[in-house]
C-alpha cells in the first residue's frame, strides 16, 4: 500500500494534479497497485489567509509518505520569493531531495522548435544538484541603500554534496544504459573554486565507472549544443543554478512546459514529483492547461516507487496521445481540454 501526499498548490496545479490522479487510479487497477492519498492545502491561497508557508511539523508529516505529488506553487498576489523559498525550496532542503531529475525527451517532432530534429535526437536527462550552490541563500548586503552598496551571493558547494550528486549521476547513466555517457556541465574557466571541486570530484568518481564515458561542457556551450546538437547528450550532471537554467531550455526543445516533468529525489527518503511549468495564473480554471507534464511526473513517481511496468505504460500512453491526437502541447491549443487529455491517456492505458 503506497501512501502518497498530494499538494495541488496554486493556479493550474489542482487541475493538472486531478488528471494525474485519474491516471494513477487507472494504472493502479491495471497493475494491481494499492495506494492512499492525502491532500494538503499548502500554497499561495493558504498563505494569504494564514501567513503560513510550510511549518516544520508539516514537513515532518510529509516525511512519513512514500512519495509527494505536487501541482504548482506560485501566486500572483504573493511577493515573488516567499512561496518559492518558504514552500518549494524549504521542502526540497528539509527532505534532503538532493537530486532534481529532469528528463528531456521529444515525443513528437512536429512539436519541436528546432529545425530537422527527430524524436531520437532529443532524449537525455539532466541531473541537477538540488540542495546547494547559489540556492543555499548565503550572502549579505554591505552599505545597503547607499551608493557604495555591495550585494554578495555565495555559491556554497561541499565535497559531500557534490560527490553524492555526481555518484547518483554515474549510477543513473549506467542504469539508463543508452549512450553510457555522462557530461559534466560547468564553468571551470571562470568559477575556479566551485568548478574545480566539481571537476576533481567528477574525475575521481569516474574511475569507479570505467564503463561510462565522460565528457565536459561549459554551461554557455551546453545551451548552444542543446539547440545545435542535442543528440550528443545522454546524461548531464550540473549544479543547482545551471541546472535550473538549462532545464527550461530543455523543456522548450522537448515541446514546451506542457510536457516537462521533474522529480526532486532523495534516494534514501521521500521524493517529490512535479510538472516544472509553474502555476500559470492566466490559464487557471479554464480547463485549457496541458496536464501531460503532471501525468509524466506521475510516471516518474511510479518509477521511483519501483513500479517500472506501470511507469512505462504511462509513458507509452502519453507518447501515443502526443503522436496521434494533440494538435499542440501548448495551453488552449491542444485541440482538447485539460480533462479530455487526461481521459485520452486513461483510454489509451486500457488498450
Ligand atoms: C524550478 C523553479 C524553482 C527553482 C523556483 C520556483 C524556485 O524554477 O523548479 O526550476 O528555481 O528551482
Ligand atoms: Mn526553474
Amino acid at each position: 500500500m503506497y501512501n502518497i501526499a498530494v499538494i495541488p498548490g496554486d493556479g493550474t496545479g489542482p487541475e493538472v494534479v486531478d488528471e494525474g490522479l485519474k491516471v494513477l487510479k487507472k494504472v493502479s487497477k491495471l497493475y494491481g497497485l494499492e495506494y492512499k492519498t492525502k491532500v494538503f492545502n499548502y500554497g499561495g491561497e493558504r498563505y494569504l489567509k494564514t501567513s503560513k508557508t510550510i511549518t516544520d511539523e508539516e514537513l515532518e508529516e510529509l516525511k512519513s509518505f512514500d512519495a509527494i505529488y505536487l501541482g504548482a506553487i506560485g501566486h500572483p498576489d504573493v511577493k515573488p520569493g516567499i512561496l518559492e523559498q518558504g514552500i518549494l525550496l524549504k521542502t526540497r532542503f528539509s527532505l534532503d531531495q538532493y537530486i532534481n531529475l529532469r528528463p528531456v525527451k521529444l515525443y513528437n517532432k512536429d512539436f519541436c522548435p528546432l529545425k530537422d530534429k527527430k524524436e531520437e535526437d532529443i532524449d537525455f536527462v539532466v541531473v541537477r544538484e538540488n540542495s546547494e550552490g547559489l540556492y543555499k541563500g548565503m550572502g549579505e548586503f554591505r552599505n545597503k541603500d547607499t551608493k557604495d552598496e555591495v550585494a554578495i551571493q555565495i555559491s556554497h558547494n561541499t565535497r559531500k554534496g557534490v560527490e553524492r550528486c555526481i555518484r547518483y549521476a554515474f549510477e543513473y547513466t549506467r542504469k539508463r544504459n543508452k549512450k553510457k555517457t555522462l557530461t559534466l556541465c560547468g564553468k571551470t574557466n571562470v568559477l575556479t573554486y566551485a568548478w574545480d571541486l566539481w571537476q576533481r570530484t567528477f574525475n575521481e568518481v569516474a574511475k569507479e565507472y570505467p564503463d561510462i564515458k565522460t565528457d565536459y561542457a561549459h554551461v554557455d556551450a551546453t545551451t548552444m549544443w542543446f539547440v545545435k546538437n542535442p543528440e550528443w547528450f545522454d546524461v548531464i550532471v550540473t549544479d543547482n543554478m545551471f541546472g535550473d537554467i538549462i532545464t527550461d531550455l530543455g523543456a522548450m526543445i522537448q515541446g514546451g512546459m506542457g510536457i516537462a516533468a521533474g522529480g526532486n529525489i532523495n534516494p534514501d527518503g521521500v521524493s517529490m514529483f512535479e510538472p516544472i511549468g509553474g502555476s500559470a495564473p492566466k490559464y487557471t480554471g479554464k480547463n485549457v492547461i496541458n496536464p501531460l507534464a503532471a501525468i509524466c511526473a506521475l510516471g516518474m513517481l511510479l518509477e521511483v516507487l519501483g513500479e517500472k511496468q506501470a511507469a512505462v505504460s504511462v509513458e507509452k500512453a502519453v507518447i501515443k496521445i502526443v503522436k496521434t491526437k494533440l494538435k499542440s502541447l501548448g495551453a488552449g491549443k491542444m485541440g482538447y481540454s485539460t480533462t479530455e487529455v487526461g481521459d485520452l491517456v486513461v483510454e489509451q492505458l486500457a488498450k
